[in-house]
């Protein structure tokens, strides 16, 4: 047996979230999970990230909480119940008041020291990328450390936060930018494979009638979100974004990807937060690459019967 890929989740639990640490729990070595504002302020994701745990019996995986808004703007992530995630961040099971600690490190200390302790460690951001892009900021050294980063952001297509903007990257896309031009290998999995991959009604009710405690928890968090976006993008069920971040590492015939360079817009005027992807496979005559380096390895297609098969097996596996 492979040993599993150490690796930290960095989120804003969000309904997908919870599902990218479920699913990261069982298939990777988790050294932590770092939250971070976004789908709703930091204090409800860590709570939501702590209840997560004791729902599912992860309470041996630290947490530690980050930033509260982004690098250098003004929040604009709406904390009013008005988009996918409702007022808590993750309205829909009945949520009680989680006892779990959280440590008193910070978040980006807490991914630094863990990237020096530890070999072969890889990043998950699946909310905005406030932590990582501070982390290498405040410790540059912290690229020798990283094997990869695994994200869910951007788009080679569509937006949602905006028409051409993602969530995750437009909620600060200054963090996004570091992370893009820090030399660290990065997989993109955006917008346009995750909106491929919803739970639909017949998956929730497969997940409703495995009929375990977590089971019934996800149940009723894929309800809610999933009604959610019907309403706010006639989707057919809740798009599973954050744990195909975490798929991307553990199994290769998931996600197809193709290496091209990725700019984060930072200063147009309907455009910012865009993920600007270079995928014209340009040549030289002579067959040189031309135009900017490939930065990133982008999700272009995605096996959604594969993923399910994936996330449904680890989901049996819980209490
Ligand atoms: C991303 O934004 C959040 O709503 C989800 O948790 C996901 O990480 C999708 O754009
Ligand atoms: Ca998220």
């Amino acid at each position: 047996m492979t040993a599993k890929i150490p690796a930290i989740i960095d989120c804003d639990p969000g309904h997908d979230d919870v599902m990218g640490i479920l699913l990261g729990a069982r298939t990777m070595d988790l050294k932590g999970i770092t939250t971070v504002f976004g789908n709703a302020s930091l204090p409800k994701t860590t709570k939501n990230a702590r209840y997560a745990v004791e729902v599912a019996g992860l309470e041996h995986i630290p947490i530690a909480a980050g930033y509260d808004r982004p690098l250098l703007r003004e929040d604009e992530s709406a904390d009013d119940g008005a988009g996918a995630h409702g007022k808590t961040g993750l309205d829909g099971p009945v949520i009680h008041e989680p006892t779990v600690p959280i440590l008193e490190e910070h978040a980006v200390d807490f991914i630094y020291r863990t990237a020096k302790e530890t070999e072969n460690l890889h990043l998950i951001p699946v909310g905005p990328m406030t932590n990582i892009g501070a982390a290498i900021r405040r410790y540059p050294d912290i690229v020798d450390h990283i094997t990869e980063i695994s994200l869910m952001g951007g788009s080679t297509t569509m937006g949602n936060a905006t028409a051409v903007a993602e969530f995750n990257i437009w909620a600060d896309a200054e963090a996004a930018h570091i992370i893009f031009t820090s030399g660290i290998p990065i997989k993109m999995v955006g917008l346009n494979v995750t909106r491929q991959v919803n739970a639909t009604p017949a998956y929730r009710k497969q997940i409703r009638d495995m009929g375990s405690r977590t089971a019934v928890a996800v149940a009723d968090m894929l309800d809610f979100y999933s009604e959610r976006l019907k309403i706010l993008y006639g989707l057919p069920g809740g798009s599973m974004h954050d744990p195909l971040a975490v798929a991307a590492l553990i199994d290769p015939n998931i996600l197809t990807f193709e290496s091209m360079h990725v700019a984060i817009e930072l200063a147009g005027t309907n455009t910012y937060g865009m993920t600007v992807c270079d995928y014209r496979g340009r040549r030289t005559d002579t067959g040189e690459p031309r135009g900017e380096k490939p930065n990133a390895e982008v999700a272009v297609a995605v096996d959604a019967d594969r993923f399910w098969k994936l996330f449904l097996d680890i989901l049996q596996t819980y209490p």
